[in-house]
């Protein structure tokens, strides 16, 4: 993938097929330990032990229509391919926790890409579904929080125009404060 954002969608579609109503995502720039975490974090079906042990390897897949699930195998691939780590922490009916560490200096590691977008794509796909979104570089963090716009927002629908515009200048905004 190009962009880590192209990963970070496909992890939280895997989420949202699963059924989760809240789905975490968070991006941690520490540049003194010089790393780039990101967790997808949800609660949705959840897999057992040994289904996770399969989706780490690029036979298997849950889906009928196609053999062979790749969105897995690939984030886990990129981040190896950093001087990273991967690691999915599962439990059936409870939930999902997928962590991608890469060096976040290493040559091959791809740019974050557009996390404003993606959040829109996401957020638009299910309103029902509640979302948190944290980027933290080093001391500074900045969170999108769903469920509080949505109690702002009382009648009006998450998926409004107006209220996506917003919240993607908001991404915007907010990630020029972490810099
Ligand atoms: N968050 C999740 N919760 C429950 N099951 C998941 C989750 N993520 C992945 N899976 C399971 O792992 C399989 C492989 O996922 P993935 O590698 O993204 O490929 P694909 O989405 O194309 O099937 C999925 O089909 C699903 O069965
Ligand atoms: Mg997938």
């Amino acid at each position: 993938m190009r962009e880590l954002s192209m990963h970070i969608l496909d992890i939280a579609q895997n989420s949202i097929v699963a059924g989760a109503s809240f789905i975490e995502i968070v991006i941690n720039e520490n540049l003194k330990e010089d790393t780039l975490t990101i967790i997808i974090e949800d609660n949705g079906k959840g897999m057992s032990e040994e289904e996770v042990d399969m989706v780490i390897s690029p036979f298997f897949t849950s889906r009928t229509t196609r053999k062979v699930g790749l969105g897995i195998p690939m984030f886990k691939a990129s981040a190896e391919a950093c001087d990273g780590a991967f690691k999915i922490t599962s439990a059936k009916g409870k939930g999902t926790y997928v962590e991608a560490v890469f060096k976040h200096s290493h040559i091959d590691r791809v740019p974050i890409g557009n996390m404003p977008d993606t959040m829109i794509v996401l957020v638009s796909s299910d309103i029902n579904i509640d979302f948190n979104y944290k980027h933290i570089i080093n001391d500074k963090e900045y969170t999108l929080s769903t469920n509080e716009i949505k109690e702002v927002l009382g009648e009006v629908p998450i998926n409004s125009m107006d209220v996506l515009e917003w919240i993607k200048s908001n991404i915007i905004e907010g990630a020029k404060e972490l810099s």
